[in-house]
């Protein structure tokens, strides 16, 4: 059975919050005992297992944990693409449907999935265009954001003359164009050369300084996870839970030289230890 089997998670009215052990208000992120199950004619696979968590707003937390065990479908949960079967979940301290509805949370994916036939600057007014906003009312914000992921005069480009990591800033660009208050992003350097790679991961943790978004970051590079958190989430797998929770010992402001620091190197040795045995 894969991911992309035609399975939909089971609908219960977990979201609607209940009495004692519930999510708590007053944090960006907040739930309680989160199982999410797939279901099909044959079987059923458990994705998450009983996964309790608190995000503050303007955390920057990163994902960790091995292949399949619900990174992905967690950050579904958060943007309300998908209903956990049992527990329960605030997000900014509503149901994730509010937050969705009031177009505080966007996505970021490893493919930054543009429209070829767009040009940046109207990739980025994608989202104004759907919400039925007039893109042209919204131009000063669009430059803004260009500003802001390094793109000002690449706004009359198509996609195929970027590179890819111009390609993620775009995407991240039109990410932000709604003005969320929550970003989730997987993977979204997954695909880069290391160098450019490294290069996004000082512009991202920029950009979260600059706007004080909150972030919930998947990764599968144990570097960029501590490099780029305020704390690291270590799933385990089968089924999805947690496994760790890290505080990560580095100052606010970081360059990547950080990474070659003892408390570094220990905190990387530490969250490798733990996927070991995940
Ligand atoms: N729509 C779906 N139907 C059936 N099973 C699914 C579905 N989505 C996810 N799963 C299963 O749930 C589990 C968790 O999947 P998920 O994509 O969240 O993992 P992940 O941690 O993001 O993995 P990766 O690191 O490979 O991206 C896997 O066993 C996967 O096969
Ligand atoms: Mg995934």
């Amino acid at each position: 059975m894969n991911a992309d089997t035609d399975m939909t998670a089971a609908h219960s009215p977990a979201r609607e919050l209940r009495g004692a052990g519930d999510a708590v208000a007053g944090h960006a992120i907040s739930c309680r005992d989160i199982v999410v199950r797939f279901f099909s004619e044959r079987r059923s696979v458990t994705a998450i297992s009983g996964l309790s968590l608190d995000v503050r707003e303007g955390e920057f937390l990163t994902l960790l944990g091995p292949s399949g065990c619900g990174k992905s479908t967690f950050l579904r949960v958060v943007a309300d693409l998908l209903s956990p079967s049992s527990g329960s979940i605030t997000v900014l301290g509503d149901k994730p449907s509010r937050a969705r509805a009031n177009g505080d949370v966007a996505f970021v994916f490893q493919d930054a999935a543009l429209m070829p036939w767009r040009t940046v600057l109207q990739n980025i007014e994608l989202p104004l265009e759907i919400a039925g906003k007039s893109p042209r009312k919204h131009r000063a914000r669009t430059m803004e954001l260009l500003d802001l992921v390094g793109l000002s005069g690449s706004e009359n480009a198509y996609p195929n003359e970027l590179s890819g990591g111009m390609r993620q800033r775009v995407s991240i660009a039109r990410a932000l164009i709604g003005n969320p208050r929550v970003l989730l992003m997987d993977e979204p350097f997954g695909a880069l050369d290391e160098i450019v790679r490294d290069r996004l991961n000082d512009e991202i943790r920029r950009i979260w300084k600059e706007t004080k978004l909150t972030i919930l970051f998947v990764t599968h590079s144990i570097y960029e996870a501590a490099y780029l958190g305020d704390r690291v989430l270590v799933l385990s797998a089968n089924p999805g839970r947690v496994r760790d929770i890290v505080p990560v010992p580095l100052p606010y402001e970081r360059t990547l030289e950080a990474r070659e620091t003892p408390e570094f190197v220990s905190l990387a040795a530490r969250l490798r230890r733990t996927l070991e045995t995940s």
